[in-house]
């Protein structure tokens, strides 16, 4: 069915979709790690492919930045598509001095300042958290691939340039690992509609150190976490 957003034909998106923020990274995707990759949305340029890998079909498509984006392209691919499992692959700011440049973040839950979560009017606050199934086997993937991967609550910012320059300390002290501005709305879309979400993300600059990771690193970085993410999707 297409929507608003997404021309897509029912069947022309795989049961797990790898989303990153860039529409042009899912291109680079689609291009270097599947076969027989077929577009097949590119309404506002928010690519989306589906091919295989190691013979499982595999969509992988952008969520643009930010909440009201994966938002919106999340709850389409969840109830308007069938899809049932979404691993988003994207990059983190590290929140802790552990966490390094090139390391691997996989947000076992997402803090949020984002107001995504009144919709649903709970008068409480909604911990949201991703699959456990694909968790354990983020875990198995980065064991078999010698990775350093750390595994814990993110938070998912409305805000990359924040006014206040100290304000990540206190989300810090309750060890929070990094943050990133996706992965709340992601995770709620997940549990409201009775499917599964992981993020597994790459460290490309620390708020700590104000180190930065130089394009190399990034594309380094961005190899393991698409092993990792791949890994996931066909153990689906
Ligand atoms: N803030 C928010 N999102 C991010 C950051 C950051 O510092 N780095 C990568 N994604």
């Amino acid at each position: 069915m297409a929507t608003a957003h997404n021309k897509a034909k029912q069947g022309e998106i795989a049961k797990v979709v790898l989303m990153c923020g860039d529409p042009l990274r899912a291109k680079y995707i689609a291009e270097n790690y599947l076969s027989d990759a077929k577009l097949v949305n590119e309404v506002r340029n928010m690519y989306c492919y589906t091919g295989t890998y190691k013979g499982k079909e595999v969509s992988v498509m952008g969520s643009g930045m930010g909440v009201p984006s994966i938002g919106i392209y999340s709850y389409e691919l969840y109830n308007f598509y069938d899809v049932d499992t979404i691993i988003r692959v994207g990059t983190c700011g590290s929140y802790q001095e552990n966490v390094h440049v090139r390391d691997i973040v996989v947000g076992v839950a997402a803090s949020t300042n984002s107001n995504y979560g009144d919709q649903f009017n709970l008068r409480g606050i909604y911990s949201a958290n991703a699959d456990f199934s694909l968790l354990r086997a983020a875990d198995k993937a980065c064991e078999k691939l010698g990775l350093t991967a750390h595994f814990g609550n993110i938070l998912t910012t409305d805000t990359f340039y924040d006014e206040d320059k100290e304000y990540y300390k206190r989300w810090a002290k309750l060890g929070v690992l990094a943050c990133e501005m996706e992965s709340y709305a992601l995770y709620i879309n997940a549990s409201r509609a009775n499917k599964k979400a992981l993020t597994i993300m790459s460290v490309s600059d620390s708020l700590v150190t104000k180190v930065e990771t130089t394009p190399e690193e990034r594309q380094n970085g961005f190899t393991s976490m698409m092993e990792v993410a791949l890994e996931v999707a066909i153990g689906e």
